[in-house]
């Protein structure tokens, strides 16, 4: 499998080979489940299924239904992206981690600001566990500009708080990240190969922004060392939420074909350890 024109060469296999684009981008698209309540959840997978394998349920969704709204998603075989941003004492946290891998879930974040000691503690919480999840870090939340850090006494600009708490999820261990476009490819740079980036803010051109501000189409996101796109509303408020999740497929598709002449075969950014039930 030729890499993607501009894709970063030195960026780890993480797929087999053989997967065609569509699959490889299948993989790769994860839809936001912003919704109240696990029937409005219910009645999006189902408009997605076949189409998505990789849901998000944050907070919204997590207080309004808890483990239920995991539970139905991994008994249908999706991958689950717990987005709960946990921040708390590291025992606390530790003790949060280790209940949510028990749920299933392959990816969960964790908040940067919780400090080294934190986050040391949710990576060491998943030694031994079979399964575990990948960790993501947050490092500075996307509606965060400079007077809001400023406020909170940080006299720094938003891409210099990022770097210098993605170097501490990194020094304690962790190379998963959350980021906006607009960090990927410095994220990217200081991971290397083998980060898990998974970047909110994507929006196909011709879509509504809507609050977001620091955006990409989904190929720019995938170009710049995305391992995995955060979609919400661009789907689960279009008329269509398969076909609009489709069209997103496609462009991302179109990154995994395009061949390099570069490239070394193969190479593609770290993606999450599936469950070994699983076969994406
Ligand atoms: O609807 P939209 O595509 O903007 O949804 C993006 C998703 O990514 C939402 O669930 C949002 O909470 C999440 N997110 C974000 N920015 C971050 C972290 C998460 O937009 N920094």
């Amino acid at each position: 499998m030729p890499i993607p024109e501009r894709l970063n060469p030195s960026f780890a296999p993480t797929l087999p080979a053989a997967l065609d684009p569509l699959e490889q981008a299948r993989n790769r698209l994860i839809v936001a489940l912003d919704v109240p309540d696990l029937a409005s959840a219910s009645r999006l997978v189902n408009c997605l299924e076949g189409t998505c394998n990789w849901f998000k349920v944050g907070l919204e969704l997590f207080v309004a239904a808890g483990p239920a709204a995991l539970e139905t998603l991994v008994a249908r075989g999706h991958h689950v992206f717990l987005d709960l941003k946990l921040n708390d004492i590291p025992n606390t946290v530790a003790a949060a981690v280790r209940s949510a891998a028990r749920l299933g879930v392959r990816l969960l974040t964790v908040h940067a600001t919780g400090g080294p000691a934190m986050l040391t503690a949710a990576r060491e919480a998943l030694e031994g566990v079979s399964d575990a999840p990948q960790l993501l870090v947050v490092t500075v939340l996307t509606s965060m500009d400079r007077a809001q850090l400023r406020s909170i006494g940080l006299d720094r600009t938003p891409a210099e708080q990022v770097e210098l708490l993605a170097r501490m999820g990194l020094d304690s261990g962790i190379c998963g990240f959350v980021c906006s476009p607009q960090e990927v490819a410095s994220l990217r740079a200081l991971t290397g190969p083998k980060g898990v980036l998974a970047i909110p803010g994507i929006r196909p051109s011709g879509a509504a922004i809507g609050d977001q501000k620091r955006i990409a189409t989904p190929a720019e996101a995938l170009r710049q060392g995305a391992s995995y796109l955060v979609v919400g509303r661009p789907i689960t408020q279009a008329a269509d939420p398969a076909q609009a999740a489709e069209a997103i497929l496609e462009e991302m598709a179109t990154v995994f074909e395009k061949p390099s002449e570069t490239a070394k075969p193969g190479k593609m950014p770290g993606l999450a350890p599936l469950q070994s039930s699983t076969n994406a």
